[in-house]
């Protein structure tokens, strides 16, 4: 048995019986590939720095402080979702939460990034590495806890907006713990990969301890769908995302799915990867903007929903050409069951608010399933 047939086997023990047939949210029904009214709508980013309310809030709190206290973290999310008109609401919170429970101090510098302090480099520094003390992430489930009373009666088209949890994937969380930063060509990450393989799997298994806990808490808090951010996956061959990835990840996304929820996949430039990634078992997949949308979908599968995939960058295009790249994409996607519209990527800082809400209308408006032709139609 392969050591990915052989995580599988075990996790079928814990599946859940079924997911909730049937939801109140578009979006659950979406990732479910349930039919739904029209296509849901939201996006990667939607609650950060291009966003004035968002950087009002930032004036007087650090990115950490925003996030560690649940009350700023919720209005942060609640304030967003509803400005957008989006479908679903994004937690407000940061990949790398999960380090400093594992012993692992990181910052924010302005204009750089995440810098941690220590990168982990050998097999002793992973083996320090701590697993029992995930309930210091509980800030995270109290603000998600808040967001979902905030929702809990129905608010957009009579539906009520999905609660959306996050955590990073094992081998972008581990990229970030080695090369100490953001990386261009994950050289450090690579040599410990292919050069300790017992030190990776140990790396990995830790990361999925604690991701799963993580991700049980949001469950329990009210998240309907935890996203999983593979970021940059796409740095990797299919061969060695095959081998050194694959398998933690799918316990990961396994042991999620568990809890009775839908799990959504995303990594950038993953187009070559897209069919292996599928073997995750992830309901959705996020596409990025490099793949035509139909192609993408080929790749993933017809039997998995697919997020995306609007170029972030075309936010800042005259709307003519926005409002003809969003018809583009919901012509392509041919209302199946089962596609969420978002961008490839997330927003990035600078982009023209009117225009996410102009798209976020537009898909409301074009996606209805009774004016289904009009999609593409000259205007
Ligand atoms: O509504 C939202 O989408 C915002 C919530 C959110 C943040 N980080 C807050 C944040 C989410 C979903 C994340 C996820 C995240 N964090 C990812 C995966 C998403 C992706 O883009 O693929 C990654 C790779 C990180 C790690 C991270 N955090 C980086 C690389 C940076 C620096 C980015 C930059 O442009 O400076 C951050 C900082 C960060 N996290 C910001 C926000 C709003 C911006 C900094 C700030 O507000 O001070």
């Amino acid at each position: 048995m392969t050591q990915t047939a052989a995580i599988l086997a075990e996790a079928s023990h814990f599946r859940a019986p079924t997911l909730v047939a049937s939801s109140d949210s578009r979006f659950v029904r979406a990732c479910l590939r349930e039919p739904v009214d029209r296509t849901p709508v939201w996006f990667l980013r939607q609650a950060g720095r291009y966003m004035p309310e968002y950087m009002a809030v930032r004036r007087h709190h650090s990115l950490l402080d925003i996030c560690r206290t649940p009350s700023i973290a919720a209005e942060v999310t609640i304030t967003a979702a509803e400005r957008l008109g989006v479908d679903a609401a994004i937690i407000f919170a940061d990949l790398l939460l999960p380090f400093t429970p594992m012993g692992l101090d990181f910052e924010f510098v302005n204009g750089e990034g995440p810098v941690v302090h220590q990168p982990v480099r050998t097999r002793e520094h992973i083996a320090a590495l701590r697993t029992d003390r995930t309930d210091d992430l509980r800030y995270v489930a109290e603000a998600i806890s808040t967001v979902s009373k905030h929702f809990a009666s129905p608010r957009v088209d009579g539906d009520r907006l999905g609660i959306i949890g996050f955590c990073g994937a094992p081998f972008t969380l581990a990229s970030y713990m080695i090369e100490g930063g953001s990386s261009r060509n994950y050289v450090e990450t690579k040599k410990l990969m292919y050069g300790d393989r017992d030190a990776w799997r140990m790396l990995s298994d830790k990361l999925v301890t604690v991701l799963t806990a993580y991700a049980a808490q949001q469950v329990e808090a009210g998240a309907d769908v935890i996203q999983v951010f593979d970021s940059w996956a796409g740095a990797l061959s299919v061969e060695d995302y095959r081998d050194y990835v694959l398998p933690a990840t799918t316990q990961l996304i396994q042991q999620i799915k568990t809890f009775g929820v839908p799990v959504i996949y995303f990594g950038v430039d993953t187009a070559s990867l897209l069919p292996t990634m599928r073997e995750t078992g992830a309901d959705v997949l996020g596409l990025d903007w490099r793949v035509p949308l139909e192609e993408g979908w080929r790749l993933a599968g017809a039997d998995v929903a697919v997020q995306g995939n609007l170029d972030p960058i075309t936010l800042f295009a005259p709307q003519d050409v926005l409002r003809a790249r969003v018809e583009g994409i919901l012509a392509a996607a041919a209302n199946r069951p089962g596609h969420i519209f978002n961008l490839g990527h997330g927003i990035v800082p600078g982009t023209p608010v009117d225009n996410v809400i102009a798209v976020a209308q537009w898909v409301r408006e074009l996606s209805r399933r009774s004016g289904a032709d009009r999609i593409g139609a000259p205007r």
